[in-house]
């Protein structure tokens, strides 16, 4: 799709900040694009057909007694005249679910059907979306029992775009480079805390490992905003281990909750760039990937010292012991506070359940195997040992390279 949106101002640096807000919102008048449509007939045409294809999906899947013919109807001609659609709530739901469904890195997938979505398509200023995302926050967060979630703002349509959210995930760490060459907090969102720095956001006076970055928002009328994370927002996890009691001194935490929000959600030819959904996590993630990668937080070097383990020579295997303890750590920490987490074994198995279930169903289930095997002791796990489907199926997320420069660079704004 080519559309033309006028430029949007770009935001001044403001100093003022309301309760929350690191930057004040400009006082200007909005400037929307000029109304209707500007789509070419071919384009109107891949809207319709994908349209038409979800439609029976989900007649197919729901009410497979149904007539779905007059609302395909409506809605071809509601494409024709504006180059979009409304989905209803029912579909917008059942979307939401497929598209977890069909993605294919996804091991836990046993779960769609329970994915919860919370409508919010009528939402679309940055400071209503920032302020709805926190409380996405809170109520997946469920004292600990996390609920998986969604929350879907206003799509994006011929007249207008979507708000955009820049960070990866609604929690992540800042990542400070030293000027000794260190790097303190995560490495990976060096590039975006510098740009946040520079578009205004005051870090904590000592940089720390775990500082949770500021939310950006971006829409076309106000640019890209900044909002702290009220801490009722942000629940994190103390990292202890079982035996090794010098572990907590280790002062590791994470986030108990991962919000992916920088992923588009299509459905039936309707995008929705802002959709922000989270599942629980599954220990490795923390504890082999964000921990343990030689790019993140690295700390297998650390913990194998503190082990005491013989780290002169590879075959001595110190860093899959090393490796182990941290997953360990991880698992016991989540577990002692009450908050969801999985193993990748249990994991594992669940996922070659919702397979046989797909099938019998009749469906194909995409499966990436690179993503789906875990980081650690993958040939232990029934996933490694065999193939799958790599198709991709809609509705499903997707991750658009300028949205992905967005949240680990900090840039370039989608409207300028
Ligand atoms: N791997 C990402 C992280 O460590 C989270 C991706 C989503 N994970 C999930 N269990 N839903 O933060």
């Amino acid at each position: 799709m080519s559309l033309a949106w006028r430029k949007a101002p770009r935001t001044g640096r403001l100093a003022s900040a309301g309760p929350g807000r690191v930057r004040a919102r400009r006082d200007h008048t909005v400037s929307r694009p000029a109304p209707g449509p500007r789509l070419s007939s071919a384009d109107i045409a891949r809207v319709q057909a994908a349209a038409e294809e979800f439609l029976l999906l989900f007649q197919t899947e729901t009410h497979p007694a149904g007539s779905i013919e007059p609302r395909i109807a409506a809605v071809l001609r509601e494409i024709e005249r504006t180059g979009t659609y409304w989905h209803t709530p029912e579909e917008l739901t059942f979307g939401a679910r497929v598209a977890w469904r069909n993605n294919a890195r996804c091991i836990g997938r046993l779960y769609w059907h329970s994915l919860q979505v919370r409508d919010l398509r009528a939402v679309s200023d940055a400071g209503a979306v920032a302020t709805h995302c926190f409380d996405h926050l809170r109520t997946a967060h469920n004292g600990g029992k996390i609920r998986p979630m969604i929350s879907i703002f206003a799509p994006e349509t011929p007249t207008r775009p979507a708000p955009r959210i820049w960070n990866e995930q609604l929690i992540r760490y800042a990542g400070y480079d030293l000027p000794d060459g260190l790097v303190v907090g995560d490495p990976r969102y060096r590039g975006f805390t510098s740009e946040l720095i520079q578009r205004g956001w005051q870090p904590p006076d000592r940089p720390g490992s775990f500082d949770v970055l500021p939310l950006v928002v971006e829409t076309v009328e106000e640019g890209p905003q900044l909002f702290q994370l009220p801490g009722s927002a942000v629940h994190e996890v103390a990292l202890e281990h079982p035996e090794l009691a010098w572990f907590a001194d280790l002062g590791l935490r994470w986030h108990a909750v991962p919000v992916i929000s920088n992923n588009r959600l299509v459905i039936g030819g309707v995008s929705y760039p802002a959709a922000p959904f989270n599942g629980w996590y599954m220990g490795t993630e923390i504890g082999a990937r964000n921990l343990g990668d030689s790019d993140r937080y690295a700390l297998v070097p650390e913990v194998a010292a503190r082990m005491g383990l013989d780290t002169s020579n590879e075959a001595t295997l110190w860093r899959d012991r090393a490796l182990i303890e941290l997953n360990r750590a991880v698992l016991h920490s989540f577990q002692a506070n009450g908050v969801s987490i999985t193993d990748h074994h249990t994991e594992s198995r669940r996922f070659l359940i919702h397979l046989e279930r797909e099938e019998r169903a009749g469906r194909k289930c995409p499966a990436d195997w690179t993503w789906i095997v875990p980081p650690v002791s993958g040939s232990q796990t029934p996933v490694f040992h065999r193939h799958y489907d790599l198709e991709d199926q809609v509705p499903n997320f997707f991750a658009d390279p300028d949205a992905s420069r967005r949240g680990l660079h900090g840039g370039p704004p989608a409207f300028r």
